[in-house]
């Protein structure tokens, strides 16, 4: 038998904090013209001290599974993007797992940054796929605001802190129709990495190297020049891989680093920026959040309908990138 993940209830969750441009230049060397013209960013939602990155999942969780009409027991695997686990081990999936009272199947973190929900979503589809889950929750949490050099201005200016999740299910495939582009589900995803970029963004921190959390170092503009070659490629692996056009893209759902990522993406696509869902101005860069809460907040306000076709992108420390196609 044959299977296709279907994306079928999306969740998001964000602290309750907002940090403005104007109060963080309270206190570090910048200005909210500066954060806005060069990011696009012009909030971001910051952690309570009490919140661990498994609270943020587990509340973005939770509202996915009340989306979908299921409960924890319902689900067979929980698959955790983040780069900022509560802990060095267990997992954090695994306490997201015990909060939704899910006692079977297994509960795993992977961590590849900015472009976790990818990858998080290739593990999802690739299981689904194998016929070993049947239904997968994708939880992306991230607290990085716990790792900024909070007196770096040219880092500290660009994260914040939040959770989505989305569910999918599996779809037996009866005929070919339903193995086509023009089926739901999600088409496919593409993964790639190169560890020769380590330098550019890394957190200079860990329990095998210094035994401490460490802080997130980066070379922006270096990121930058990847980041937009990198993701047009992988753009265009996903639409050959499928037989579609830039035309066909109803929706780009990209990482949300940098507004002006974001429209060079959108310009390479020709795609008008009212078909491109932008949160980075209230959530600035939240990692493998980043684009669950965004794709969140499409499908909450109605702009993502049936049937639309979705394209996923990002790029991150490293470096790891990749792209995703969704039928919704
Ligand atoms: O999610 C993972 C992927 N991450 C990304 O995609 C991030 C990619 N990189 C970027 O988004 C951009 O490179 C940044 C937003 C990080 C920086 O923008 P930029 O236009 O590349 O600026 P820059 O690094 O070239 O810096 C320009 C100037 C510098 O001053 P000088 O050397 O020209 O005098 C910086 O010191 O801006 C200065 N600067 C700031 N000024 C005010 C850097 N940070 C700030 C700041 N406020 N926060």
């Amino acid at each position: 038998m044959a299977y296709r993940a279907r994306v079928i209830a999306s969740g998001s969750y964000l602290p309750q904090r907002i940090l403005t441009n104007a109060e963080l230049a309270t206190q570090v060397e910048t200005d909210d013209a500066w954060i806005r013209q060069r990011t696009g960013i012009c909030q971001r939602h910051i952690a309570a001290d009490d919140e661990l990155t498994s609270d943020l999942g587990i509340a973005a969780a939770r509202k996915a599974l009340d989306a979908a009409g299921l409960s924890g027991q319902d689900i067979d695997l929980v698959v955790c993007a983040t780069a900022t686990p509560d802990e060095t081990f267990p997992a954090t999936a695994t306490r997201v797992q015990a909060a939704l009272g899910m006692t079977s199947g297994a509960a795993f973190d992977v961590q590849a940054v900015c472009s976790g929900f990818i990858y998080a979503l290739a593990v999802a589809d690739n299981f689904i796929r194998a016929g070993q889950a049947r239904r997968v929750l994708v939880v992306a949490a991230e607290v990085f605001s716990r790792i900024l050099d909070w007196s770096d201005r040219t880092t500290c200016v660009l994260f914040g802190d939040g959770a989505g999740a989305v569910i999918l299910e599996a779809q037996a495939l009866n005929g070919s129709a339903e193995r086509n582009s023009a089926a739901r589900g999600l088409l496919s995803t593409h993964l790639y990495s190169d560890g020769q970029h380590h330098d550019a963004l890394y957190v200079d921190g860990g329990p095998g190297s210094t035994q401490t959390t460490g802080f997130l170092r980066m070379q922006g503009r270096e990121v930058f020049k990847h980041a937009v070659t990198r993701m047009a490629e992988a753009i265009d692996v996903a639409l050959d891989a499928n037989d579609l056009t830039p035309g066909d893209v109803d929706w780009m759902v990209p990482h949300q680093a940098n507004v002006r990522i974001i429209e060079a993406m959108a310009k390479k696509l020709n795609l008008p920026m009212d078909q491109v869902i932008v949160t980075v101005d209230r959530h600035a860069n939240t990692s493998a959040a980043s684009i669950p809460l965004a794709l969140d907040a499409a499908v909450t306000d109605g702009r993502v309908k049936t049937n639309d076709l979705l394209l996923l992108e990002a790029m991150g420390g490293g470096f790891t990138w990749g792209s995703a196609l969704i039928r919704w």
